[in-house]
């Protein structure tokens, strides 16, 4: 689902998380393992204050795992806990609420140390962009599958506590954040991926940007794909030997540019390219 964000959503999404942290214990920083940097939010670190924070990396099955490794070690490098995960096929989830206990721990025996017998459950609430699996982890820490959420910024509804497990608590609603628009490739990149819908971006920019970066990036691949013996310079070429290879012609047989855009991105989107990674540390 796409959210068009304007100034004015985007305050309002800013504040609806900011009365959301005021009841939690820890964030859960939904990113996207193949473009953590522009799956981010901009603002993040001021809208989470000094608020606990554990990174997820998801939609790490479709992520090149060397690349992603390399992630964690960034994000470690700089203090912040980070896991790779899968929402989806669930890996890696138990890991969060391990690393979330381990990390809440000192608050959990100050509070035991005042006499407080029963602490209260671990209290978490995540957050992302729109797209980056925030309701697909919710249903997966949740164990079964729960109504959907509202995707708009701005749809309230009366907060309810998930349970996972008997140690912590999830807010069902996630905090959905806009991603930094300002900058073009940070909009290629979440369109390459999916994140953002076709009909925002012009789908052969989107395709020209994404097949420039499996030329440099992974060209064994897209040689493969599109049993292309080498790969031009020149873009027009490429998206011509791509749509003669696969057939994606209009009359007369000459190349149909939106057609080769349509199949390369729907390609990579469905792993046909293999597990990719947009972004390095
Ligand atoms: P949101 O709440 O943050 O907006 O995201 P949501 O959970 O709806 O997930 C967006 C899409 O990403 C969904 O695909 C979902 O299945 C997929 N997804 C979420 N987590 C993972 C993951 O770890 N791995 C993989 N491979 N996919 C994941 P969808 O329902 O098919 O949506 P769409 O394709 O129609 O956009």
């Amino acid at each position: 689902m796409t959210i068009q964000w304007f100034p004015g959503h985007m305050a309002k999404a800013r504040r609806e998380v900011q009365e959301k942290l005021k009841l939690i214990d820890i964030v859960f920083e939904l990113l996207d393992a193949r473009i953590p940097l522009s799956s981010r939010n901009p603002m993040i670190d001021d809208i989470l204050a000094n608020k606990p924070r554990i990174v997820l990396l998801n939609k790490a099955d479709m992520a090149d795992a060397a690349i992603t490794k390399q992630w964690i070690s960034f994000f470690e490098q700089q203090g912040v806990r980070a896991l790779a995960i899968d929402s989806q096929a669930g890996t890696g989830v138990k890991q969060i609420v391990a690393t979330a206990k381990d990390m809440m721990k000192d608050k959990f025996a100050k509070m035991a140390a005042k006499g407080i017998k029963n602490p209260r459950p671990l209290r978490a609430l995540i957050v992302g962009i729109p797209n980056v699996g925030k309701s697909t982890l919710i249903n997966r820490l949740a164990g079964k599958h729960i109504a959907k959420t509202g995707d708009k910024p701005g749809v309230t509804k009366a907060q309810q506590w998930i349970k996972v497990g008997k140690e912590m608590e999830l807010l069902d609603t996630p905090g959905i954040l806009w991603p930094k628009f300002e900058d073009e490739e940070v909009g290629l990149k979440l369109a390459t991926t999916g994140a953002i819908k076709d009909a925002i971006l012009n789908l052969q920019d989107v395709a020209v940007y994404a097949l420039r970066f499996l030329k440099q990036h992974y060209p064994d691949r897209l040689k493969e794909r599109y049993s292309l013996d080498d790969i031009s310079d020149d873009i027009v070429e490429l998206f011509d030997a791509i749509g003669t290879r696969r057939g994606c012609l209009v009359g007369g047989g000459t190349v149909d540019y939106d057609k080769v855009a349509e199949l390369v991105l729907r390609d990579i989107r469905t792993e046909k390219l293999g597990r990719l990674s947009f972004e390095k540390p």
